[in-house]
């Protein structure tokens, strides 16, 4: 690449510090629209009878904003940071990657108007049409075009961990795309999937546990290998232990799909491997989260005065939970109880808030002032503040649906002793709603500390100035 000699001595940090402002408004705008849909199960006439408005509609603008505009977006400050620091390398590519920001906007603003309109493959978590998917593609392949092409000009011979799972979350999400997505246009927004029945259901629930398992876990574990080292200023616990964790994940992590599937058309013994892959996955999740929070060996009073750390720790907790309370739900018989219950959505959550959220939010804060030459965020406090709202949060949020999801299970396989349901569907719904209330207090709480963050946010890029920073000129040979 030409680079005026300037850029040449500096890391490409416009891109990261344009993808790092965008995670906090994108995690705004979609755990607004979270609270908005919280609201509307409470209270249903909250879609004041406007298409666009209702519930299935804004469910997958949440998700999707959510899942690829805020954690999307991290992803992408994180990996572009991370990669030019660990190889002393500026980015392969500035267009590229000028690309890549420009493009994954776009296909954020498309996905916010046609997924209200009601366009949509019906597919989850890969609702947009085929026009959108095309520019996914498009983006990735940039993507990964400018990420192992700054590896393969690095000044470093090692590849430091964070690399490889930013590396397999890139490929692996450029795999599950192209497959899932594969379907047969009938018009300028409408098609066809590929795959018919059964095919279909395993196509994309093989998509759709990858997409936790590489979208939400691996990327986010290479947020993890970089920034709890560096914000807690000792090294990694085991790099043994991360080799291993990162190799057993990855090939574990692609056969556990059919655990959504349960009790389906799907083979039997599809579901059972699925069951058995979920559980052996338990290993490996630990093993990443024992490798993390073990970093603060030694320096465990850091937690009491860093609230940046304790983002990061606090979300390997979550990790920890979430990853032993999905193998137990892959198990058949659990899952008779808590499949189509709110079990599942405080699963997602616990996973959701408190891993890649606070993951996310702890990365953020450490990149943002350094990005605008700042020592730290304009408001320490504000940080404490928004660690204590997100976790009663988080808390409050997940308590709620585990308590409301088994006791629906409970109730809707209760039966009397004639043989007959002992409860209408309608009474479990009714009994409910008292946690549906608390999931929506639950929910304000996270977007309030959000929402504190932007200030945050704003005010320390205020008060700086975008600053690229300078490649060392010896490049260490680890
Ligand atoms: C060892 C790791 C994990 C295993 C074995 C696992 C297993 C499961 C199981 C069995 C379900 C319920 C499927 C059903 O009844 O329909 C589920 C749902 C889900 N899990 Fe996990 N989970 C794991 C970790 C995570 C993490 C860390 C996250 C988030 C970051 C997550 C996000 C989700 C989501 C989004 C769903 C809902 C999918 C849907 O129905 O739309 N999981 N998981
Ligand atoms: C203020 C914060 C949030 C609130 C209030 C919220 C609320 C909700 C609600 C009400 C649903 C629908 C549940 C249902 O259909 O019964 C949902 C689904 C979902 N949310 Fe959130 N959410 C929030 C943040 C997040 C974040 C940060 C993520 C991911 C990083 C996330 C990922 C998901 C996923 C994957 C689903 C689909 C779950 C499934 O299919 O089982 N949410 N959320």
């Amino acid at each position: 690449m030409a680079f005026s000699n300037q850029q040449a001595t500096e890391y490409n940090d416009t891109v990261v510090r344009q993808f790092a402002i965008m995670t906090v408004v994108w995690g705004v705008v979609g755990m607004l629209v979270g609270v908005i849909i919280a609201a509307q199960l409470t209270w249903p006439e909250l879609n004041f009878g406007i298409s666009w408005l209702s519930y299935g509609r804004l469910r997958p603008l949440h998700t999707n904003a959510v899942i690829f505009a805020f954690g999307g977006c991290g992803l992408f400050a994180a990996a572009y940071y991370v990669v030019q620091r660990t190889c002393h390398v500026r980015l392969f590519s500035d267009k590229l990657a000028a690309f890549t920001f420009w493009g994954w906007q776009a296909v954020i603003v498309l996905a916010a108007i046609s997924l209200p309109l009601g366009y949509t493959q019906g597919k989850e978590y890969a609702e947009l049409e085929w026009p959108i998917d095309i520019l996914i593609t498009l983006v990735w392949v940039a993507f990964a075009v400018v990420f192992f092409g700054t590896i393969g000009t690095r000044k470093v011979r090692h590849i430091y961990v964070a690399n490889w799972f930013f590396g397999a979350f890139i490929i692996a999400v450029a795999l599950l795309h192209l497959v899932n997505s594969a379907a047969v246009p009938a018009g300028l927004m409408k098609s066809y999937s590929a795959y018919a029945g059964v095919q279909d259901a395993m196509v994309q629930w093989w998509y759709g546990h990858n997409a936790v398992g590489f979208f939400l876990t691996a990327g986010f574990l290479g947020m993890m290998y970089y920034f709890i080292p560096k914000q807690a200023e000792r090294p990694v616990y085991s790099y043994r232990l991360s080799i291993v964790h990162f190799w057993a994940l990855i090939f574990t992590y692609m056969w556990a799909g059919p655990h959504h599937l349960h009790y389906t058309a799907l083979p039997d013994w599809t579901q059972s491997v699925g069951m058995l892959f979920s559980l052996i996955l338990l290993a490996p999740s630990w093993g990443g989260m024992i490798n993390g929070i073990m970093t603060l060996s030694g320096a465990w009073h850091k937690l009491r005065d860093d609230p940046i750390l304790r983002f990061l720790i606090v979300s390997l907790s979550f990790y920890g939970m979430s990853t032993f309370e999905g193998p137990m739900m892959s198990i058949k018989t659990v899952n008779a109880l808590s499949h189509y219950t709110d079990w599942t959505v405080g699963h997602v959550h616990s996973g959701a808030l408190g891993w890649v959220g606070l993951v996310t939010m702890g990365s953020m804060y450490y990149l943002i002032p350094r990005l605008f030459g700042q020592k730290q965020m304009y408001s320490v406090k504000a940080i404490e503040v928004h660690f204590w709202t997100a976790t009663i949060g988080i808390v409050i949020y997940i308590a709620a649906m585990w308590i409301a999801g088994v006791m629906q299970g409970l109730m809707w396989r209760a039966i009397n002793p004639d043989g007959t349901l002992t409860y209408t569907f309608v009474e479990s719904v009714k009994a409910t709603y008292p946690f549906y209330v608390l999931r929506l207090l639950g929910g304000v709480l996270y977007l309030g500390g959000m929402l504190i963050m932007l200030w945050n946010v704003y005010k320390t890029a205020m008060a700086g100035r975008a600053t690229n920073v300078n490649i060392p000129a010896a490049a260490a040979h680890a």
